[in-house]
């Protein structure tokens, strides 16, 4: 389907569209504005957990003189893809159940060094007390059975608006260079195929993961011997 003709449907399906106590033009503002006002808190509240990982990164490298963080991405999920999270989970497309039901509408993913800097971030983002750890899933101690690794954490963040404050989920991905170089081919592979991979190259996309996470482990302890060492 052309992206096009994917909006047009889904626009057939809003339901402030089909009643007709408003004119299609007041309606279409209405779902517009909306979505202006939910994309600019949610575009507001990465802001604020990038700043302070940025505090944090600098605090360590003043105290340790070693950066935690290799780098910070961000995105909001298109419209295109909220529309179609929206319909796979049989909800109306409406600002309000995207809100109130779509935990990853603000996503942030952090590549780290070592496997220490992920936890160090996570315990210092899970301190602060103006940010809510609504979900967390440690995909490290757990893998999945896809062999992927990473530290989820969805954190419900306040954003000083000029009249009020709101809050709004925001997902961070917190994984190492490692783990992220992993998880992005795997990530493209599956794209790539429009079918299911076959098992056995499943098994051994999870087999690279295992050697991958191993290899982590091992930069890891070289790491702790040189600064014995120092
Ligand atoms: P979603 O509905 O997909 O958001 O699932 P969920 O709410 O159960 O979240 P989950 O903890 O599975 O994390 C979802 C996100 O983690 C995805 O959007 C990916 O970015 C990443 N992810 C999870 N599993 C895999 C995997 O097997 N491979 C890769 N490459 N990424 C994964
Ligand atoms: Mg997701």
């Amino acid at each position: 389907m052309s992206e096009k003709d994917f909006y047009i449907e889904a626009f057939d399906n809003l339901p402030a569209l089909a009643d007709n106590s408003e004119s299609v033009k007041e309606k279409f503002a209405h779902v517009f504005y909306d979505f202006l006002q939910l994309s600019h808190l949610y575009d507001s509240a990465i802001e604020v957990v990038k700043t302070y990982l940025g505090i944090l990164d600098n605090e360590f490298s003043v105290k340790f003189q070693r950066n935690p963080i290799h780098n910070i991405e961000s995105r909001l999920k298109s419209p295109q893809s909220i529309i179609g999270k929206l319909q796979k989970k049989d909800l109306p497309i409406t600002t309000e159940a995207a809100r109130k039901n779509l935990l990853d509408l603000a996503g942030i993913r952090v590549t780290c060094y070592y496997i220490t800097d992920i936890y160090a971030i996570v315990e210092m983002l899970s301190r602060r007390d103006d940010f809510t750890v609504i979900k967390r899933k440690d995909y490290i101690k757990n893998p999945k059975p896809s062999g992927y690794r990473s530290y989820h954490m969805i954190l419900n963040v306040p954003v000083y608006l000029s009249s009020h404050k709101e809050y709004a989920p925001v997902e961070i991905q917190i994984r190492t260079m490692a783990m992220d170089f992993w998880a992005s081919l795997e990530h493209q592979l599956k794209y790539k195929t429009s079918s299911d991979i076959p098992h056995e190259i499943s098994e051994e996309l999870k087999e690279c993961a295992e050697r991958i996470a191993q290899t982590d482990l091992q930069m890891q302890n070289i790491y702790m011997q040189i600064k014995d060492m120092e």
